[in-house]
C-alpha cells in the first residue's frame, strides 16, 4: 500500500481501499489516519516512560503490563499500546493465543526511537484510503456492492502457510481463526474482470495450492515465525496476469 501510494501519480487509481481481519491493524491505520496528533501525544508519553526506565528487568515488567491492558482494553489508548508492543515485542510480531489475546513475549529493547516523520508521512499518504476490517469474504462482499470488485488491481497478503517439514506448527500465527487457502483461492479464481497477485512464501503447500496462477520469485527473506525459530524463504507473487517488468 505504502509503495503505491508513494508512486500514486503512476497508477492513478480511482480508489484504494484496504482489508484486514485483525481489528488492531486497521484501528491503527485508521488512527493514523484521522487523529495523528493524538496517536504522536501518546506515543510520546509511552516511548519516554519505557526509555527512562532505568534496566531490561523494568522494561520487561512495564512490557507485561502494557499488554495486560492492551488485552482487556477497548479504548482509543488501546491502538497506542498496540503500537508500543510492536516495537517492544518479540521481532515485532503479531500473534494471539487461543482465547483471541496477544502473546508476543518481551523483545529486551534497550530502547525504542519512534520516527515521527515517517509516521506524519505515511498519516498524509493514508487520507484517501479506506480501511475495512472485516474477513475477505465480507469485504469483497462490499466491493462488489460499490461496484469495484470488478476492474481493479488487487493485492493480497494472505496469513503464511506452514510447510510441516519447515515449520511444525499450526497455521494460526496471527490470530485465533484459521485461513483456509483453498477456499481463498477459489474465491479469486471468480475474479475475471481485474488483475490481482498474492504473495505468499514458498512451499510444497503453496505450489499445489496455488500453482494454478503464473508464478513468480520475489527474493529472499529470512522470516521469523516465533521466538524460537527463523529460516530462510522465498518469497513468491502469484498471478492472475503476466507481469511484464520489475516494476510492475
Ligand atoms: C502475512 S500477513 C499480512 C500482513 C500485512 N500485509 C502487512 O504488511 O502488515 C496476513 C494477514 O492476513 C490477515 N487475515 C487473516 N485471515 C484473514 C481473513 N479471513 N480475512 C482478511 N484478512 C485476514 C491477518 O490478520 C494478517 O494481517
Amino acid at each position: 500500500m505504502i509503495n503505491l501510494l508513494n508512486n500514486i501519480e503512476e497508477f492513478k487509481f480511482n480508489k484504494i481501499v484496504v482489508n484486514d481481519i485483525n481489528s488492531n491493524i486497521i484501528n491503527f491505520y485508521k488512527l493514523l489516519k484521522e487523529d495523528y496528533q493524538y496517536l504522536k501525544k501518546q506515543i510520546l508519553i509511552i516511548e519516554k516512560e519505557y526509555n527512562s526506565l532505568k534496566d531490561l528487568n523494568s522494561k520487561k515488567e512495564y512490557y507485561y503490563k502494557v499488554r495486560e491492558k492492551f488485552n482487556h482494553y477497548d479504548r482509543k489508548i488501546k491502538t497506542v499500546y498496540f503500537f508500543f508492543l510492536m516495537k517492544t515485542g518479540f521481532n515485532g510480531v503479531y500473534r494471539e493465543n487461543s482465547k483471541g489475546k496477544f502473546n508476543v513475549p518481551f523483545g529486551k529493547k534497550e530502547y525504542i526511537k519512534v520516527d515521527y516523520d515517517n509516521l506524519k508521512n505515511i498519516s498524509n499518504l493514508i487520507q484517501n484510503v479506506e480501511f475495512y476490517n472485516l474477513g475477505y469474504q465480507d469485504f469483497f462482499n462490499i466491493l462488489k456492492e460499490k461496484e469495484i470488485l470488478d476492474n481493479s488491481f488487487i493485492y493480497c497478503d494472505p496469513p503464511y502457510l506452514p510447510e510441516d517439514d519447515i515449520v511444525n506448527q499450526k497455521q494460526e500465527l496471527y490470530t485465533k481463526d484459521s485461513f483456509n487457502h483453498e477456499q481463498f483461492v477459489n474465491l479469486m479464481s471468480k475474479l475475471k474482470h481485474s488483475k490481482y497477485i498474492i504473495s505468499m512464501t514458498d512451499s510444497k503447500n503453496a505450489n499445489n495450492i496455488y500453482g494454478k496462477l503464473k508464478k513468480y520469485k520475489a527474493g529472499e527473506f529470512i522470516r521469523t515465525i516465533n521466538p524460537k525459530k527463523s529460516f530462510k524463504s522465498t518469497e513468491l507473487i502469484f498471478s492472475n496476469y503476466e507481469l511484464n517488468n520489475d516494476k510492475e
